[in-house]
């Protein structure tokens, strides 16, 4: 990557644009935090809706430091055990934030990515970026500059070219509350960054912690049930193994189950089921996230195929797991056993 395209992207965000960031886990559609004009360009860019919140990039704890009224002793522990990395906290906001990166909330999200050309590009600006996953609502994130591109063909955006992303999922989203050192975790969203793996960086440390897991919906926005969907219906296959023929006659005998549209995303369906093509994941979790989404683009973009199926596989039930499994459950448009 030369040093020209990074001059690019910050020239576009001194001026108000938007740019396309890699990270880690996904590429973000990223604005300046104090620039109105380029938040809200991430908005009709993507047709997100304003109630859904955007997380805040940074490229050190001080600039984080800076976004948020409570900076405490367990965030900072957190922070430096997990950043950078695909781990974002959920903090009460600072006035630093403006209202409609965190859709009126109190709270913001707040994270560093772990991709030398993010901290590269917020370092020199010397200000967070506000970056949801840049894809169109609703809609698979991407985790190439390919991606990115044929989400937005007629954009004209800047995308700054990392390569694939290495973990493909989203960061894991972490809302953290506390009353002196007694402090409430909620996993809001899951990634990466397991239950597991904050239990045991916390194991040796004098923190009173306490996971708590069913948040209000208030708390929890952005978090619907349908999300990350491909082109054409995808089917998670449970219990026996059925054949292909069994899955294509058991999707179209249900085929007046599925809506039109779910929570403002379409669902693109034929007539008739034709062609069937399997989603095949590595039987390693972290590969498999590193793949989901570049799989489900694929298959989804052929032509001649009109549904995707998944068979489920006990193994699956794994913790490691559950990132890939959340974002798969919320892909399906069909459940066939
Ligand atoms: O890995 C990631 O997190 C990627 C990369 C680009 O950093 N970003 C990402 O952004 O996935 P996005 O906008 O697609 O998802 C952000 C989600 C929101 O939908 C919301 O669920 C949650 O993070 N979120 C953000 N701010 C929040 C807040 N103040 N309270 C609760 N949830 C929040
Ligand atoms: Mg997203």
């Amino acid at each position: 990557m030369s040093g020209f395209v990074l001059d690019t992207a910050i020239e576009v965000l001194q001026k108000d644009g938007v740019v396309a960031i890699p990270t880690e886990t996904v590429y973000g559609l990223a604005a300046r935090i104090s620039s109105p004009v380029g938040i809200k360009k991430i908005f009709t860019t993507k047709q997100r809706p304003f109630f859904d919140p955007l997380i805040v990039h940074v490229s050190s704890k001080k600039m984080a430091e800076t976004l948020t009224t409570d900076w405490s002793p367990l965030v900072d522990f957190l922070a430096e055990h997990f950043w950078p990395g695909p781990l974002t906290f959920v903090l009460p906001k600072s006035t630093a934030v403006d209202a409609m990166i965190t859709s009126g909330l109190e709270t913001v999200g707040i994270r560093m990515p772990k991709h030398s050309l993010a901290l590269s590009l917020i370092d020199r600006l010397n200000e967070p970026l506000a970056a949801p996953s840049a894809n169109r609502f609703g809609k698979t994130s991407p985790t190439s500059a390919e991606h990115v591109r044929s989400e937005f063909p007629n954009d004209h955006l800047v995308i700054l070219d990392g390569g694939p992303c290495d973990v493909g999922l989203e960061s894991t989203v972490l809302h953290i509350s506390h009353v002196e050192n007694s402090y409430r975790l909620s996993i809001l969203r899951k990634g990466a960054v397991t239950k597991s793996d904050l239990e045991r960086a916390l194991s040796y440390q004098k923190f009173q912690v306490e996971f708590v897991e069913a948040l209000s919906k208030k708390e929890s926005p952005g978090h619907m049930k349908h999300h990350y969907m491909p082109e054409i219906p995808l089917a998670i296959v449970i219990g026996p193994q059925l054949s292909e023929k069994e899955i294509l006659e058991k999707a179209q005998e249900k085929m007046k189950d599925i809506p039109d549209e779910v929570e403002g995303v379409r669902i693109v369906k034929p007539q008739q089921f034709r062609q069937v093509r399997e989603l095949v994941l590595p039987s390693d979790a972290a590969q498999s996230a590193r793949l989901l989404y570049s799989e489900l683009r694929n298959l989804s973009t052929q032509k001649t195929t009109d549904l995707l199926y998944f068979r489920l596989q006990p193994a699956h039930s794994q913790e490691a797991w559950q990132a890939v499994m959340d974002r798969l459950t919320k892909a399906a448009s069909l459940i066939l056993n």
